[in-house]
């Protein structure tokens, strides 16, 4: 007999690492979720920037059923149809050359610093063993992950960590030029942060970090885990900045959900990852990999793309009007669908609040840090979704307004 689970099964038998909301959601549909009491749910996180194609797209449903019948797994010491397909795509797709397959964003950082590291090993030699990142940027949880990432509390209990690795300011081109030496041996960046609270990257910086990286010998790492697969507005924000990494990371999206993630790189750089230095049991599985390959076939349209853009626009003037009103944000900022709303000073670490809110409202928001709300929904939601969407969020507000004008 299946055992009732509930909420508070999560306290009884999961480890703490998360706090989960109340409710238990149980299906979805495009951008639309419902728990296990049927209430209706409209979906504006997209999981964390993860359900590209909404909920039970059914391409995507269909590919899987497909090769759930054909076969899941093969170990690597043989390849696998899917894998090299969608391996080509994302080479023909991209500046890369080469692709690395793992099963997450974490993953595919930990596969680009050790890169990193060692094709500056074998290349110049082991002093070369510098990496630097940037504050408030995330890149995973593992030791080495949370070690490049700039926000010391995710390190916390966890010391002794890789060494070798600094930060500086975000879009801060004198404090990047200080730090860094014929030692670096790669610069690690988001296009634009999304952890960090949803800031991207100014032009000219990005390009100044590109030349830096060239004079020092040092690889540009990417990580577009967040950012990729048609979240801005271009396959990966790469192609919208005009700047050109040597690595790039991608995860979340590209499987809609079906875990996998990918590192990308070039030829000279992937040569050093030879046969025996690296490797993952589920990494470039045929199930993943033809999920992810419908999932590219679909977003890398301009019928997608676009959508991505006049979405924002459609968000933004929402978000806009909304805080004419309420004067409750500073700023509404971000690209394509990947969009932070800063709250104002007298709500500072608090835009948890207003995410709480939306859920009672029948509305799934996230943050980005503590001063930041987060949109990161589906690349196709309907605009009838968003315009009922940015409704619920306007009464979330007003209840949140009110409430702190009683308190
Ligand atoms: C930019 C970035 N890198 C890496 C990660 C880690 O990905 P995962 O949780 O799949 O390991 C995330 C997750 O939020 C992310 O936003």
């Amino acid at each position: 007999m299946t055992e009732q689970v509930t909420r508070a099964t999560f306290d009884e038998v999961m480890v703490p690492n998360y706090a989960p909301a109340s409710i238990i959601p149980v299906r979805g549909q495009g951008s639309r979720v419902w728990d296990t009491n049927d209430n209706e749910y409209i979906d504006f996180a997209g999981g964390i920037a993860v359900t590209a194609l909404g909920h039970s797209h059914p391409k995507l449903v269909d590919v899987m059923r497909e090769q759930a019948d054909k076969f899941w797994h093969v170990a690597n010491v043989m390849t696998n149809e899917p894998a090299l397909r969608l391996a080509q795509k994302l080479t023909q797709k991209t500046f890369a050359d080469k692709v690395f397959f793992c099963n997450s964003g974490g993953e595919a950082n930990e596969a680009a610093f050790k890169l990193v590291r060692r094709y500056a090993f074998e290349n110049f030699g082991p002093e070369k063993n510098e990496i630097i990142s940037f504050f408030k940027s995330f890149h995973g949880r593992t030791l080495f992950t949370v070690s490049v990432g700039g926000q010391p509390k995710y390190k916390e209990g966890f010391e002794p960590t890789p060494q070798g690795i600094s930060h500086c300011d975000y879009n801060n081109i004198e404090q990047l030029k200080a730090l860094i030496s014929d030692r670096t041996c790669a610069v690690v960046m988001e296009p634009i942060q999304g952890e960090g609270g949803i800031i991207p990257a100014d032009i000219d910086f990005a390009k100044q970090v590109r030349e830096l990286c060239d004079q020092h010998n040092a690889l540009l790492v990417y990580d577009e885990v967040q950012s990729g697969v048609g979240r801005t507005g271009s396959l990966y924000a790469y192609q919208q900045l005009g700047v050109t990494p040597d690595v790039l990371t991608t995860a979340k999206a590209l499987g809609n959900g079906f875990p996998v993630g990918a590192m990308l790189a070039t030829d000279a750089a992937a040569k050093s990852l030879g046969f025996g230095t690296h490797g993952s049991t589920y990494g470039g599985n045929p199930m993943a990999c033809s999920i992810a390959e419908a999932v590219l076939d679909i977003v890398d349209t301009p019928e997608v793309l676009n959508g991505v853009k006049s979405r924002h626009d459609m968000f933004v003037a929402g978000l806009e009007a909304i805080n004419a009103k309420y004067s409750v944000f500073k700023e509404v900022r971000g690209m394509g669908l990947l969009i932070g709303a800063e709250v104002v000073d007298s709500y500072k670490g608090n835009a948890k609040a207003f995410v709480s809110a939306a859920l009672e409202e029948g509305l799934l928001l996230l943050v980005a840090g503590p001063d930041v709300v987060r949109f990161a929904p589906s690349l196709i939601i309907p605009e009838a979704d968003i315009k009922e969407g940015l409704a619920r969020f306007e009464k979330a507000i007003e209840k949140v307004v009110k409430a702190n004008a009683a308190a």
